[in-house]
Formats: structure tokens, C-alpha cells, sequence
């Protein structure tokens, strides 16, 4: 069929045609929002799932949910290379500058531009000038001590004062929060903590890889109790199908039953990898039907974008001996492995190659669901590793 009118929307962030699955957060989320507008208190949100789940369309949503609430609001993707504060400065900046436009001369809007001034002298973070000038006076013993955690608390609570007095809020999104380090993370908590405590109205509302539920207990302890983390993952059999057959029905096409069954035994449930077959089964179907045929025909196609996109992009960030650690555990099949398991396998001491591991989690290409534990956040990675590197053995045990 023609692809110009082709549904489905495999993609990074890209909304589906259909959201599936996730009406029950949505709910969640809206109640939150409903909550902090109305000044009661809200959890925030620290969504996880695997890569591919649809974390970054959860949050595109929320993100429009917020709005129409009226909420002032930033999205922000954390990085391996970027700290918090320089992420997150040039949005606080542009909140700030909302604010103060939104009514007549207030007095804590103005003392929250000062202290973002001061914040930015106690850290001593550079910026371009024309990014962040900003017109005043720092605000001298606030937020200026050079402790990230006293400070980020200080501006934390001085915008929310801010959004207070012109009556409205603030969600913070946060999308792959996994990348920030411990200090940062820590930084946030305890700032979102002090804007709790003081019933600010500032929301978190961010997502990432499974770790992020040990990161963040980590960091704070308190963290558990002050937000909700909900996990993403594949879809139940009924929504995968509604995924694919919905978005079809809605132009007339039909999908049969023994197409979504060869659907889901490619795809799994993931949403991105449904996506993708839909996708190419669109592209490949002679006519307004959709059969097991089709998806025959669509299979190799689907599956070389996958390998080509989502998974080859992260292959391709990896150095020859990760490779080789992955390749070793995809060599012990699907599933959570023991990281003595794994170095087992490679015939080398655990301790040889923790490093490695400490490095791939870095990295967000595995993760640790357990002490010790180790699996990939990339559904059906251990596959595609067989496939790109189908000649690989371990190495012999004399070495
Ligand atoms: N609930 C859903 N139902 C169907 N498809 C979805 C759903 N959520 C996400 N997708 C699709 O999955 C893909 C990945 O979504 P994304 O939000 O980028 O995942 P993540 O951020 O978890 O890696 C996108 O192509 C998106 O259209
Ligand atoms: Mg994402």
C-alpha cells in the first residue's frame, strides 16, 4: 500500500498513531498534575523501561497534559557528557524571564532571577553571554555557596516561590535521568525535596533505564517515598494488537488475526519493534489486507532497519572488547546472567573485567536488575549480537 499513507511511526520519541497500553500512567500523571495545581502534594514520576518501550512518547504526552494545565514547563535529555546544572540553567533562565513577563512587577519573580545569577556565580558555570545574560543583581548569600546541593535547593525553591505568587507551576521533565552522576542526581532529589516540603508547586515528571530505581535510592534515600516509578514495558498481547490493528482499521484496512499472531512473535510486544513491522507490513501489503503473507514478505526488511538503526547505533558506540564481553553474554542466551556467569564464559576472573561492566552500565547498554546481575536494555540485543558477529567464540580456556 502506498507509504504516503502509512500509520505507523517507528521512531525515536515519535508518537504512535495509536498509544496503547499506557491509559493507567496517563491517569497517574494526570492525577499528579490535577494535584499540584490545586497546591496538594504530588510524587513525581521516575518512569523505566527498556530501550524502545516508549519512555520519551509517555513523557511527550505528559508534557502536553501540563501545558494545557497551564503549567510553565522544561523537557530536558540528560547526557553522559553534560552535568545538571548546565542543562538545566538556560531553561530555568528562560522560566524565570516567562514568569517575570506574565504580570506586573513581583517581587519573588525578581528575586529568582537574582538568584539564578548568584547560583550561576557560586558554581562557576560559563555560558555564551548572549544565552544567559541576565540583566541584575545576583543575590548575594543565596544560592552562591558552591555546593550543588545547597544551591540547586535555594534556585529550586525561589522559582517555585516565583510560579507561586503568579499562580501557576512548574513540571520539570527529564528524559534518560539515568545519565546524570550520583552528585547531580542528589542535587535534584534534595532540591525537588525542599520545593515538597515548603508545598511548592514543582513537579518532576522523567524517565529512564531500569537502574535508575537503584541510582536514584542511592543518592537519596528518601527518594523512594517522593516519587512513583513506574515501569514500561512490553505490551500485553490484547494492546499490541490494538497497536497495529487500530491505526490500520482507521483507513479501512483490515489485519488479520494470523498477522498480529506473526507480529507478535517477531515483535514481542515492544512498542518500537511493533512499530517497525507494521511499518514494513504496510509498505509490503498488495492490498487494504494485512495476512500472515504480508508479514512474511515484511519480515527481512523490518528486520534489517532494526539492525541497521536502533541496534547497529549502539553496536557502533561500543570498543572491540565490549563487544566482545556483550558477545559473550548474548552467548548464554536471552536473560539475566550472573556477571561471574559471564566472565565465566570469557574464562577470565570477575574482577578482570569489572571495569568493563562498570563501563557498559555507563554507557546504558546493560544494567543490573539484582546485585550482580546483569541483562541488556536493548530488547533482543543478545539476537542481533549473534547476528553481527556470528563467527565469534569464546576464547579457549588455556589462555
Ligand atoms: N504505547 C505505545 N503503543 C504503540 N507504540 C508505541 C507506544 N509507545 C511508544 N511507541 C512507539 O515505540 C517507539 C519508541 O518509543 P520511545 O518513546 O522513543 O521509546 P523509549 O524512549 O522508551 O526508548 C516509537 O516509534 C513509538 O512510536
Ligand atoms: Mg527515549
Amino acid at each position: 500500500m502506498d507509504p504516503i499513507h502509512n500509520p505507523y511511526a517507528p521512531g525515536a520519541g515519535t508518537p504512535p498513531p495509536e498509544l496503547s497500553g499506557r491509559q493507567d500512567l496517563l491517569e497517574r500523571v494526570r492525577i499528579a498534575i490535577g494535584r499540584t495545581r490545586l497546591g496538594r502534594p504530588a510524587k513525581g514520576f521516575i518512569a523505566v523501561g527498556l530501550r524502545g518501550v516508549g519512555k520519551t512518547v509517555l513523557l511527550r504526552e505528559a508534557l502536553a497534559m501540563a501545558t494545557g494545565e497551564g503549567f510553565h514547563t522544561c523537557f530536558i535529555e540528560a547526557h553522559e557528557q553534560k552535568r545538571l546544572a548546565e542543562l538545566l540553567v538556560p531553561h530555568l533562565r528562560r522560566l524565570l524571564l516567562d514568569l517575570d513577563r506574565l504580570g506586573r512587577l513581583a517581587a519573588e519573580v525578581k528575586r529568582g532571577l537574582r538568584v539564578l545569577k548568584s547560583f550561576l556565580s557560586g558554581l562557576k558555570i560559563t555560558y555564551g553571554e548572549a544565552e544567559l545574560a541576565l540583566d541584575i543583581d545576583p543575590e548575594i548569600g543565596a544560592a552562591d555557596s558552591g555546593s550543588l546541593e545547597a544551591d540547586l535547593s535555594e534556585l529550586f525553591a525561589a522559582i517555585g516561590r516565583a510560579a507561586m505568587v503568579r499562580e501557576t507551576q512548574i513540571a520539570l521533565f527529564i528524559d534518560e535521568i539515568q545519565y546524570f552522576g550520583h552528585r547531580d542526581l542528589g542535587a535534584l532529589i534534595m532540591a525537588l525535596h525542599r520545593c515538597a516540603q515548603e508545598r511548592l508547586p514543582v513537579l518532576l515528571i522523567s524517565a529512564g533505564l531500569p537502574q535508575m530505581v537503584g541510582l536514584a535510592g542511592r543518592a537519596k534515600s528518601y527518594a523512594e517515598r517522593m516519587f512513583e516509578f513506574p515501569q514500561l514495558g512490553a505490551l500485553s498481547r490484547e494492546d499490541a494488537d490494538r497497536a497495529v490493528a487500530a491505526p490500520a482499521q482507521a483507513q479501512g484496512v483490515v489485519v488479520t488475526p494470523d498477522a498480529l499472531d506473526a507480529i507478535h512473535s517477531e515483535a514481542r510486544g515492544y512498542p518500537y519493534f511493533i512499530q517497525e513491522w507494521a511499518y514494513h507490513a504496510w509498505n509490503a501489503a498488495p492490498g487494504p489486507r494485512i495476512d500472515r503473507e504480508v508479514i512474511l514478505v515484511a519480515s527481512p526488511p523490518a528486520l534489517k532497519r532494526l539492525d541497521e538503526s536502533f541496534f547497529r547505533v549502539r553496536f557502533d558506540r561500543l570498543t572491540p572488547r565490549e563487544k566482545h564481553y556483550l558477545r559473550a553474554m548474548a552467548a548464554l542466551g536471552p536473560g539475566t546472567w550472573r556477571a561471574g556467569e559471564i566472565a565465566e564464559r570469557l574464562h577470565v576472573r570477575p574482577t578482570s573485567v569489572a571495569p568493563l561492566r562498570s563501563g557498559l552500565i555507563g554507557k546504558g547498554m546493560i544494567y543490573s536488575p539484582q546485585h550482580g546481575e546483569t541483562a541488556f536494555t536493548v530488547p533482543m540485543f543478545d539476537d542481533f549480537l549473534r547476528r553481527i558477529m556470528p563467527d565469534w567464540a569464546p576464547p579457549s580456556a588455556s589462555r
